[in-house]
Parts: structure tokens; sequence; C-alpha cells
């Protein structure tokens, strides 16, 4: 296979993390005899600084070239603390997401038997929670009408039909393909917008007669996630439900490092980590790349490269079972291992 791959890699921890994804990919590629072409581009706050726009037109010809993108982090503190900003770095990150139609966004969340310990929850509780967000991307109150005064602001949440009914096809396929069990995750005890999800929702679910489908408000599913994370296998919700609940997933598991993510959708597929840009760590060389490194098995696996995705997860699995490990994960009195370190442990690890 051929993979011209557009590399975006933003700011704060992005850039050392996008070097371990690529490392990693290239190992990959050499491995299974694939030829990758990589085509870096700007976007973010470092994209703002050079060009003065978080998501340059340039950018986007390259990405829209692409057979995928590898995206890491975007965001800068200078901008967090000035609400008056005009432009911010994650406009960069929207304005891919809706430039490229990038829909759905496929958040799985997962534990790492050896880092139970690690996570908030009890051992018992979250050993074994496997199960996908999928998140609406492009639409909701992140693209809808806003307005700001110094007296009054608001944002719109609008969906259309069409907008809902292929995000939840999206949640329906991928549950025939697990464990048949559909979580349609919604406030349509008061809002609006939900309350056509809703509708929808079981205008559809008729069709997927194998498929559980069942309805919790994004409330309960906040807490159910804690309480029971075993019990969700698909769950589907939208935009900013989402972005919020798969935070609290990223708890399950330990760690923010740890949790990939791919959007697809209408043009070229994007892959990246669930977490921020993480600005205090930048160039510390201690922020995980795991995250990373498991958004480039799900970028082979999307293209149906198997044995390839496989080979990373396996290599990610040993580097932990082996303490290979960033600071915020090493056990006490575990030697702590850089990003660098551990994206080379585990490119010697599939080189071998
Ligand atoms: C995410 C992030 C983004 C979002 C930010 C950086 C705009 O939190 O991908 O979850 O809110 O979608
Ligand atoms: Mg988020």
């Amino acid at each position: 296979m051929k993979l011209n791959i557009a590399v975006l890699p933003g700011d704060g921890i992005g850039p050392e993390i996008a070097a371990q994804g690529v490392e990693v990919m290239s190992a990959v590629c050499k491995k299974f005899g694939h030829e990758v072409r990589y085509e870096y581009a700007l976007c973010g706050a470092d994209a703002i600084d050079k060009v003065g726009d978080p998501f340059p037109e340039e950018t986007y010809e390259i990405c829209k070239g692409a057979d995928a993108v590898l995206f890491s982090a975007v965001g800068d503190p200078k901008f967090d603390n000035d609400p008056t900003a005009k432009v911010r770095p994650e406009q960069g990150l929207l304005a891919m997401r809706k430039k490229l139609g990038l829909f759905a966004n496929i958040r799985p969340v997962q534990t790492f038997k050896c880092l139970l310990h690690k996570s908030p929850l009890r051992a018992d509780l979250v050993d074994g929670a496997d199960f996908l967000c999928i998140r609406e991307l492009t639409g909701g109150m992140y693209f809808g009408e806003k307005y700001q005064d110094n007296d009054k602001a608001y944002d719109t949440n609008m969906y259309t039909r069409p907008e809902i009914e292929r995000i939840l096809k999206v949640g329906f396929e991928y549950a025939m393909k697990r464990k048949k069990h559909l979580t349609v995750v919604d406030k349509a005890n008061v809002l609006a917008s939900s309350r056509l999800w809703r509708q929808i929702a079981q205008e559809m679910a008729p069709s997927y007669p194998k498929v559980q489908t069942d309805y919790m408000y994004v409330d309960n599913a906040a807490m159910r996630m804690i309480q029971e994370p075993k019990f969700f296998d698909v769950m589907v919700t939208e935009n900013t439900f989402g972005d919020i609940l798969t935070d609290e997933g990223s708890c399950i598991s330990g760690s923010m490092g740890l949790l990939p993510s791919a959007s697809t959708g209408e043009s070229t597929p994007v892959f990246e980590p669930i977490h921020g840009s993480w600005p205090q760590a930048k160039g510390l060389n201690i922020a995980n790349p795991l995250a990373q490194i498991l958004s480039v098995a799900m970028l082979f696996e999307y293209f149906g490269c198997k044995a390839e995705g496989a080979l990373i997860r396996e290599a990610v699995d040993a580097s932990l079972d082996a303490n290979v490990r960033t600071p915020e994960i090493q056990m006490e009195g575990g030697a702590k291992y850089g990003t660098k370190e551990v994206g080379t442990w585990i490119v010697n690890y599939i080189n071998n």
C-alpha cells in the first residue's frame, strides 16, 4: 500500500508525540512493505504565530490531498486567558473537522490490565471496561449560531435530521460489529435538539433488531460511567456531550495519555489523541506518546491493515508490561522514561 500522510503536530507537546507517531508508522510500513510519505502542515497557535490563521488554506489542501491525517494537539495558554482573542488555536481544529466533513469521532475507552491501579476508580469496576463513544463532531453548539457582547452571549445547539441520521447510523453499525448494545445519550427531558435525536433513534432502531438500544440522559450517563463502566458497549451522542463524557472516560483507563481517536466522514480521516496540548510539559520529554501511537494503530485498522494495527497494540502492551512508561503511569520507584524513549522502545519492538 502507498500512504500519503499529512502530519499536523500543532502546539505544546504536539510535536514531541507526533515525532513518535511518525517513527512508529515508518517502522510498521517498513516491516509490512508499505510505502509512506509525510507532508507536514501548520495548525493551531503555531499557525497563528507564523501565518495568522489556525488552519491555513495550505494545510487544508495538504489534508485534502492526503490519505489520512495524523494530528497531535492544539492550544496555548496565551489564548486561554484572553476571552477577547479574535482567533484561537482551537478554531484550527474545528475548521479542520468542518472542512473535511469529519462528522463521526470514534473514541474507544479501554483499560490496560497492568494500569488498573492508576484509575481513580476501583480496579474491579474498571477491569474489562471497553466501550466506544461515538461523538458527533461537526454540529451542535460548537458550530451553531453564536453571539457575544458584554451583557449577553449564546451558542445555538442546532441539529438537522440528516446530521442526526448519519451519526446514529454509525452508532448502530458499530454496535452490530460489537456486543450489539447501543446507548443513545441525550438530554431529551429538557432540550428540543435531544428530543429530535431520540425520535430519530426510535425510528431507526427497528431496522437494527439485533441491537439492544437504550436511551440515557447525559447526566445519568456521566454517573453510570463511574458507577458501572462495563454497562456500556457503544454510546452515541452529540458534539458537546461527547466532548465532556470522553474526558471522563479517559479517567477509566488511568491516563488521558492513553486514548486515541479517529475522526471520519466525507473526506480524509484524521487520527488523533483525545488529550490536549499540555503546554506546561512542552519540550520536557515527559508526555505520554501512547495515545498518538495508538492513533496510528487506528489509522492502519481504518485501511483494513489489521496485522499492522495488532502489532502496534502488542508493542504498546509490551512496553507497559516492561515498565517502559512515562512518569504519570510509572510505578512507584520505577525508572521514568521520556516521550522519546518510550517511542524508541516501541519502534525497536516492532523492528525485532
Ligand atoms: C477534544 C478537544 C477539543 C474539543 C478542543 C481542543 C477544541 O477538547 O477534541 O475533545 O472540544 O472538541
Ligand atoms: Mg475534549
